[in-house]
């Protein structure tokens, strides 16, 4: 069988890898792919939204199982448009995916459905919305509606903050429509935890718990990222939290989805905090979190193929979802000066053979006359896995000064804060 993966980053050529292992795969495309996941699958030049294209490309080809991984296609229906033409999907449709698509949606659904979440007000008048922020509680928490490449949520650490925040997501529109209308919420403290679950609307099966790294420098200073690094499992996530989350969150928002005629079949990502009161949702996505998938994905040992088609025929329940005992570690080398300006075009090299257990995702590279280029802020991550979390760690940071390209940087405390609770733990 041959498989279409609609997408182009880290986290689509490490679900390639994964498909790569099961038995029954022929060709895997990759629209658009990059330079780097060139060496894993065809890469097509048809970009991630362009529907009409991937219908044409699909159908041409017969491809058994189209995998569309982005929010943008899936929240503009490309699995419905497929499945239309014939094509099994991996994703969820159109109007499921609006669990990511809209924050106002989200939010709402939590209200109705009792499931834990900052509290918040939703404004679709600029002067309601900075009358609010003027006397709420800082820091206050800003967000636009729509889509906005990761980067709609400001955290205000004053209320003049909060209110350029409003000004600009409602009146520079600097995140377009998606600022239209803004989600001003409570500010939520403690550790926090992607939990990406696969569900086909009758059974939530979670994956192996992860942690993102979303600042761009060590310590958690500088920007906000798409995420620098991320570890698996969580150490934070113990078996009474996951069991919490499974009952108050997990089941409860799948239940929801199939109430509101909108079952979710596809990736379901919970942006969890751990707070003092308890796990609340910061986020939902409708897909696989990235650079999440990076470590997850590595520990996986059943058959991707197999779980996807459960995911999209309802078998989920009977399917075997199965993960390793051990750790991943995923270290993200960036272009200097990311996540705001930076150059492009430097050679990335890579090792001819990388150490055991060790795997290079490629997201923004293109191949030029035979050498691979940076080609995006994020370039590629290095991932490790091991026996335990701290050997993950060692292995992934020894693997980090074999790839090089000019320019680069990375962060150098990945899994730090980790540590500090498997350790407690033991
Ligand atoms: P989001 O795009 O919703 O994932 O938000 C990006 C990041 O902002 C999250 O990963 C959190 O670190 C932070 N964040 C979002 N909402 C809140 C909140 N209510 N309280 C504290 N931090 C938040
Ligand atoms: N790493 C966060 C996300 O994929 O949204």
């Amino acid at each position: 069988m041959d498989i279409m993966v609609v997408g182009g980053g880290g986290r689509e050529h490490a679900i390639i890898s994964a498909l790569k292992k099961s038995a029954g795969v022929d060709i895997i495309y990759c629209l658009p792919g990059n330079g780097g996941i060139a060496a894993d699958a065809v890469c097509v030049d048809i970009g991630a939204k362009d529907i009409d294209g991937m219908v044409k490309f699909a159908v041409e080809k017969k491809v058994g199982l189209a995998v569309v991984a982005p929010d943008d296609p899936l929240v503009l229906g490309a699995v419905d448009a497929l499945e239309a033409a014939g094509i099994p999907c991996f994703g969820p449709e159109k109007k499921a995916a609006i669990i990511e698509g809209s924050k106002v949606f989200s939010k709402d659904l939590m209200k109705k459905y009792g499931i834990p979440t900052a509290a918040y007000e939703v404004f679709t008048d600029m002067d309601a919305a900075l009358a609010y922020v003027k006397t709420a509680p800082v820091p206050t928490v800003v967000k636009a509606d729509g889509l906005a490449l990761g980067k709609g949520v400001v955290i205000a650490e004053t209320h003049e903050e909060a209110e350029e925040a409003v000004r600009s997501m409602m009146e520079d529109r600097v995140f377009g429509e998606s600022g239209a209308r803004v989600v001003i919420e409570e500010f939520l403290e403690g550790p926090e935890v992607s939990v990406l679950s696969f569900t086909d609307g009758k059974a939530v099966v979670p994956m192996l718990s992860s942690m993102d790294h979303k600042r761009a420098h060590d310590g958690d200073t500088g920007l906000n990222t798409g995420g620098m690094g991320t570890v698996a499992p969580n150490p934070y996530y113990t078996d009474e939290i996951a069991k919490t989350c499974m009952d108050s969150i997990f089941l409860p928002t799948m239940k929801a989805m199939n109430a509101e005629g909108r079952t979710f079949r596809g990736c379901l990502y919970f942006g969890l905090m751990l707070t003092s009161k308890g796990p609340k949702v910061i986020e939902y996505n409708c897909r696989f979190g990235d650079p999440e998938t990076q470590v997850v994905l590595p520990l996986l040992e059943s058959d991707l193929v197999d779980i996807m088609f459960a995911t999209r025929n309802g078998t989920l329940a009977e399917t075997e979802v199965k993960f390793s005992k051990g750790s991943a570690c995923c270290v993200i080398l960036a272009s200097e000066g990311y996540p705001q300006k930076y150059e492009k075009g430097f050679e990335i090299t890579l090792p001819e053979k990388l150490p055991a257990d060790t795997q290079v995702f490629v997201a923004g590279a293109k191949r030029e006359n035979g050498r691979l280029l940076t080609n995006g802020g994020r370039v590629l991550g290095v991932t490790a896995t091991a026996e335990d979390l701290p050997a993950a760690i060692d292995k992934a940071y020894a693997a980090v000064p074999l790839v090089h390209f000019d320019h680069s940087f990375y962060r150098k405390d990945i899994g730090q804060r980790a540590l500090k609770a498997y350790k407690k733990e033991k």
